[in-house]
């Protein structure tokens, strides 16, 4: 406890300069995550110590050490400088969770071009729609995923390179496809780090609202400085750690705390390319020897529901901090963890655009279950009201959240959409769009969002997207989608539609649309159930009325309905 200061202690004398000194980072200095990821860690004496530990499946497994690591990232990097890719052009990563995505991510860094990671289960209309708006130059992927690349590539002029990192040789390259071996390749020793700056762009993650298309959150190679610290003071990341962050690459908390967080420290990860089961992730934890683990309350409430058996078959008498992320976090897996692990999970409150950790149960402070814990050192919090955003000093108000702006990995922008960006300040809060109150000791309890984002499984969806996908259904008039209720995802995707004439309200139907949606979008955005109506609710003006069916779902009061059209 005494080695990372008391929480109270770190507030008082707070500085990023801190975390700068430690990287031995200062103002104006050229700053590179992929240098501070690979090279430095190797600078540092720590060359041959392992870096990660990764398991595929069929039990295949594969082991890199930072020195490894740095000759990879050389390599890609290299590559993609031969193919003419250079500093700001956005290349996306479009693979599973394989090593060539964690190599490759460090090799776009060390180029000064931007990573733009995509969650490997999308479709080809969600990689459509996020591609498009980047401009992305080229895309790593998958001989599995290249299929979905291929439907879209006619619509993507801008796409000059298709990366298939696994390819065979058994079919031909079709056009703009080329075949990168990581491990056949000649390992470069040496290549020219781009001379990135504190606010050089670094990753473009895409986020869900609930309107209009998903937004490019920009991100700079000065996040490093918040991403390092957080992964030392709330992850309490030490060096003979063994840690594992079960989140994918495709969203922010895989890249954050699931690349640059562990090996900015030089802290050896884990990583499991594998469907999910308790048995599986207790096994690989025993096999590794994890300490220190970040997952998200889905996967605690799934381990919950199968018991202790088979906790008790695997030693993880290692494990000594668990840390959790992305949605609400029930005081009963609190409480649950601290019984079954003999250690409670401290929750962990941040977002895509915040890039690091902004509240949390700090190691060392008491934990209150069902609480987000306090704002990091050197952030500053509080509760606004909902209408003049002026700052609620009563304890035990609800509000939305503010936050002050000014910490290093905040967003810098919207990707082509400023406008967006700067009405997420307001009154001179950053606002989150989380609706929370803050107790008389200053801990946070979150409340809800305050849009109609569906966060399943600690994942968010725009109602948006999937009614809009829906549309292009043959059989479907008119959609509304909205959350329901689910034990283990929290909230799941359910839609209303309406069927054009001639189709037909059977199950077979519901089971089409589902899957169109899967395919289209992403497995997450399927709706797990469909209801047929006759007519959508909708306001006198024709606006569908989702707050009365999110209400149905939810046994809310369905409140105010005078808006609502006659029938
Ligand atoms: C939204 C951000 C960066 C984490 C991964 C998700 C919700 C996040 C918590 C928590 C309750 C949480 C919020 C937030 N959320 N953490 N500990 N308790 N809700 O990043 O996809 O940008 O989602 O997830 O609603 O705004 P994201």
């Amino acid at each position: 406890m005494s080695k990372i200061g008391s929480y109270d202690e770190r507030v008082k004398n707070f500085n990023w300069s801190i975390s700068e000194k430690e990287l031995g980072y200062k103002e104006g200095d050229n700053i590179n995550i992929g240098w501070y990821c690979s090279d430095r860690i190797c600078d540092q004496g720590k060359a041959d110590k392992i870096a990660l530990n990764w398991e595929g499946l069929g039990g295949k497994i594969k082991q890199y050490t930072f020195n490894y690591v740095r000759l990879c990232s050389n390599t890609i990097g290299q590559f993609l400088r031969d193919l003419g890719l250079k500093d700001e052009d956005r290349i996306c990563l479009f693979m599973d969770k394989i090593p060539e995505l964690y190599l490759s991510f460090v090799g776009v860094m060390k180029i000064g071009a931007i990573a733009q990671p995509l969650f490997s289960a999308f479709g080809d209309e969600s990689l459509l729609v996020r591609m498009d708006n980047a401009e992305t130059t080229a895309i790593i992927t998958q001989r599995k995923h290249v299929k979905k690349v291929r439907k879209i590539r006619d619509r993507m002029p801008y796409l000059k390179h298709i990366i298939i990192v696994d390819y065979d040789g058994k079919h031909p390259l079709q056009e703009r496809e080329i075949a990168f071996d990581m491990e056949a390749t000649e390992k470069i020793e040496k290549l020219d780090i781009f001379p990135t700056k504190a606010e050089s762009p670094s990753v473009l993650h895409y986020t869900s609202g609930t309107t209009g298309q998903p937004k490019g959150v920009k991100h700079v190679h000065y996040s490093l400085i918040a991403q390092y610290l957080t992964s030392k003071w709330v992850l309490d990341l030490k060096d003979d750690d063994v840690y594992w962050c079960t989140a994918d690459p495709g969203w922010v908390t895989g890249t954050s705390y699931g690349i640059i967080g562990s090996w900015c420290i030089g802290v050896r990860q884990c990583v499991l390319d594998v469907g999910f089961s308790p048995l599986s992730w207790y096994k690989f934890m025993e096999k590794y020897g994890v300490t220190v683990w970040y997952t998200a309350p889905t996967a605690i409430r799934s381990l919950m529901k199968a018991g202790e058996g088979p906790i008790r078959e695997n030693d993880l008498s290692k494990l000594r901090h668990m840390v959790s992320v992305g949605e609400p976090l029930n005081p009963e897996a609190v409480v649950w963890a601290l019984k079954v692990l003999g250690m409670p999970f401290l929750d962990s409150y941040w977002q895509t655009e915040t890039g690091c950790i902004m509240i949390s149960n700090y190691p060392g402070m008491e934990v209150k279950p069902g609480s987000m814990g306090k704002t990091f050192p050197g952030i500053e919090g509080c509760i606004v009201d909902t209408e003049t955003f002026e700052k609620i000093e009563e304890s035990g108000k609800i509000g939305l959240i503010g936050i002050k702006p000014g910490w290093p990995s905040m967003m810098r922008t919207y990707w082509k959409n400023e406008e967006t960006y700067q009405s997420k300040f307001q009154n001179g809060w950053y606002i989150p769009g989380d609706r929370a109150y803050i107790d008389e000791d200053g801990y946070y309890w979150f409340v809800g969002r305050d849009d109609d984002v569906i966060n399943t499984g600690g994942h968010l969806v725009s109602p948006f997207e999937v009614e809009s996908a829906l549309l292009e259904h043959e059989a479907v008039a008119e959609s509304a989608v909205v959350s329901k209720p689910d034990d283990v995802n929290m909230e799941v995707v359910k839609a209303f539609v309406t069927l054009k004439p001639g189709f037909e309200q059977t199950d077979e139907m519901e089971l089409k649309i589902m899957n169109f949606i899967r395919k289209k979008l992403s497995p997450l955005a399927m709706p797990q159930e469909i209801e047929y109506l006759d007519k959508l609710p909708k306001t006198r003006s024709g606006k569908i009325m989702r707050r009365l069916l999110h209400a149905k779902e939810w046994g809310e009061e369905i409140g105010d309905t005078s808006g609502l059209e006659d029938d």
